[in-house]
């Protein structure tokens, strides 16, 4: 399976009184899809967004929309995301004891299935799962925030998932969120990171445009430099 880079802005980093416009800039740089993270308040210690900003994200912008659902009981808000919107949908493992059912919810509502793993969750624990993911997303911090630092145990859950993948032909694509900076980068799509997230490091900068298109250079950089 080839490596393509793509660059994934997570919109909790940016303005919200202004939204669009800050859609628009990173759609400039060569964003790939928006990163839209969704907490409750339960199953991580904050409270974001909810179905109607991505009802108004879908006509704002046709990028894909990843929504990286931190829900608890996910299940319940798989049609409503799906409805309003959402190109891809990611549950945490950690969230149901049902995560096989939820994922096939997530595919019957015609979105792409993700399977997110917090740090302390080994890769085996989406053993039975991977040949029913189009994603698997490891977090580099512990969910609810942005701004924290990176986590390097994720490198090694990232080579271990390109290993599976290629041992047993599996097709997800590997997805890593929680402080990518410029420089974690290329140690990233060395280990096989084809999704990069990203929200501190392009919105909070002075030209969130010229942060996305970097790290793409960087990322693609960092992918032909491979032997
Ligand atoms: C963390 C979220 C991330 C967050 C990343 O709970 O899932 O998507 O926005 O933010 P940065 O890039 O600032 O670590
Ligand atoms: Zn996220």
């Amino acid at each position: 399976m080839t490596q393509r880079i793509e660059i994934a802005p997570s919109i909790l980093a940016a303005d919200f009184s202004c939204l669009g416009e800050e859609i628009r800039t990173v759609e400039r740089g060569g964003a790939a899809m928006l990163h839209v993270d969704v907490m409750d308040g339960h199953f991580v210690p904050n409270i974001s967004i909810g179905v109607p900003v991505v009802t108004s994200l879908r006509k704002a912008t046709r990028l894909p929309l990843d929504v990286h659902l931190m829900i608890e009981n996910p299940e319940l808000y798989i049609q409503a995301f799906a409805e309003a919107g959402a190109s891809m949908i990611s549950i945490h493992e950690e969230a149901t004891p049902h995560l096989d059912r939820a994922l096939s919810m997530i595919r019957e509502y015609g979105c792409q299935a993700g399977a997110v793993i917090n740090p302390a969750t080994p890769v085996a624990a989406l053993s039975e799962v991977f040949g029913k993911v189009d994603l698997v997303l490891v977090m580099s911090v512990n969910p609810g925030f942005g701004g924290q630092k990176f986590i390097p145990g994720a490198l090694g859950k990232i080579r271990e998932l390109k290993r599976i993948r290629e041992s047993y032909n599996y097709s997800f694509r590997i997805e890593v969120d929680g402080g990518v900076v410029q420089d974690n980068v290329a140690d990233l799509v060395r280990a096989g990171a084809e999704i990069l997230v990203a929200g501190t490091s392009i919105f909070h900068t002075p030209d969130a445009a010229e942060a996305v298109r970097a790290m793409k250079e960087t990322a693609d950089g960092a992918l032909t430099q491979k032997v």
